[in-house]
Order: C-alpha cells, then structure tokens, then sequence
C-alpha cells in the first residue's frame, strides 16, 4: 500500500473537534449564567472545544461566566456594516466588545425568514475576519433541492459565494457547518454515510477554490438535529469534525449527553 504526501498528511493531521450549541431566541441572562456554571465542570476533560452562540443580551454575562473554563461563546448573526443607521442592527466589533469570539453567519433561519443571500453573507465573513471574529459559515440544502439533485449545486454555490474574493490566508481560522435545511429541528437527520459524503464534497469544493492542504485543515461541523443517541456515529465520520447543536443544546442534560457520547472517535490518540 503506497500513500500520497498529501493522504499522509491528511491522516496526521489532527482537526480541532468542535462541538457547538447554537440557543437561537432562547434563554435569559440569568438562564444562561446557570447553564455556563453548570456545564463548565461538566466538560472540563473533555477533548472537544465546546462553543456556545448565545442571544446577543446574553453574550457578556457568557463570556464572564466562561471565563477560565473551555467554552467559548460567540454569536449568532451581525450585520455586515462597521456601524451606521441600521435600526436594530448589531456590529462585528460589538459582538467582540462583548466577549464573542465567534459568530455564525448563513445559517439557514437566517437565509430563510430574514432574505440573507450568499452575497451578503460574504460581505458578512468579510466583516467578521477583518477583527478577528471567527466565522462560521453555515451551508446546507433544503428538501426540496435534494429531492431535485441539487443538493450538490446548492452547497457548492453557498461555499463559493459566501467565501468569494477571500484567500486561504485571511480564512485560516473558518469553520463551516453543513446543516441540511430538511434536519434543521426536524427530527430527521443525515446519515452518517450521507453526512461523510456532503463533508468530504465540502471539503473538495474547498480544495478547488483554494488548496487541499486548506482545505484539509478547515473543521466542517454537522449539524441537524443532532441528539445524545446520533452524535457518536455522526463524529466517527472522518470528515466530520464537530457537530453544530440547536434544540438539545438548551438543555444541560442533553448538551452534556451529547458531548460525552461523541467521546473516543477512530482518531482519538493520533498525533
Ligand atoms: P437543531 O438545529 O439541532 O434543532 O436541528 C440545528 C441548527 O439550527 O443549528
């Protein structure tokens, strides 16, 4: 058996596997103090990096509470301006004053009720890197494309969209997210053989647009409800380097369950 320098690398490299909660429009301040206290111990030997996007009211007293523990709090969305007359808006380096470290961007609630398109989404990740925000760009087909064999094509167009006129160089600390719209609260959920096969496409795709040494150092998180029972098997996909948590992650037990379940993956102890 003869391997390329490239698969060499590709095997020694160790991804950072990144297991996110993503709160949407739940949780008060006071909630959110009680569940960051409650976790931090919880997941403190844990080998995964444990974000939390919380409400933007929440994001301050997040970041004090998770202050000397592994969690890493960001956001959920801002808007693509430094600042300006935008009612209602938020800002990059407002998010960051208070205590983001990062911030989804695309996710498909966003695309869906709020009109985002692939090219304000760009503007967005543009915005978000030039104050070392770290974005998390989220990808997914919707049902109906799938059902259309254009699944493919979808996911292809959000990543080239979202990441164009940006080098390898400015996005080296990107995280995507395949999310497919059809799993997204649903109850329903990739496979783990249909999740590995839209990674490696998504890590192909980056490999096109830029390197394959990029695109082989990118984390791709899953998300779609993800669950204490399915997290396991979906991290044991190779590709598949972290899982995006919307409805099991606002609630401690199950957040928990589904962080210690994802635990001993095949390359555990690599490196
Ligand atoms: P879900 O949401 O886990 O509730 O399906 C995932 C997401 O929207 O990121």
């Amino acid at each position: 058996v003869s391997f390329t320098i490239l698969e060499c690398k590709e095997f020694f490299m160790l991804r950072p596997k990144i297991i996110t909660g993503n709160w949407k429009m739940y949780k008060t301040i006071e909630q959110t103090a009680d569940f960051i206290k409650a976790i931090a111990p919880l997941v403190a030997d844990n080998p995964f990096e444990i974000f939390l996007a919380v409400p933007f009211t929440a994001i301050q007293t997040a970041a004090q509470a998770a202050e000397g523990t592994k969690l890493v709090i960001g956001a959920q969305n801002m808007n693509d301006a430094t600042e300006g007359a935008f009612t209602g808006e938020i800002a990059a380096n407002m998010l960051k004053d208070a205590g983001a470290e990062f911030v989804l961007l695309g996710h498909s609630e966003r695309r869906r009720y709020f009109h985002e398109d692939d090219a304000l989404i760009n503007l967005k990740i543009k915005r978000a890197l030039s104050i070392d925000l770290r974005p998390v760009l989220c990808v997914g087909e919707t049902l109906a494309e799938r059902e259309d064999d254009k699944t493919q094509e979808a996911v292809k167009r959000q990543i080239t969209q979202g990441l164009a006129d940006l080098s390898a160089r400015e996005l080296k600390n990107l995280i995507l997210a395949y999310e497919p719209v059809w799993a997204i609260g649903s109850g329903l959920y990739a496979t783990p053989e249909e999740a590995e096969e839209m990674h490696q496409f998504c890590r192909q795709v980056l490999s096109e647009l830029f390197d394959p040494d990029f695109a082989s150092t990118i984390p791709i998180q899953y998300g779609g409800s993800v669950n204490a029972l399915n997290a396991k098997v979906l991290m044991e996909q190779a590709d598949v380097d972290g899982l995006l948590v919307g409805g099991a992650s606002l609630s401690l037990e199950s957040f928990s369950h589904i962080i210690h379940n994802s635990e001993s993956t095949p390359d555990e102890g690599i490196l």
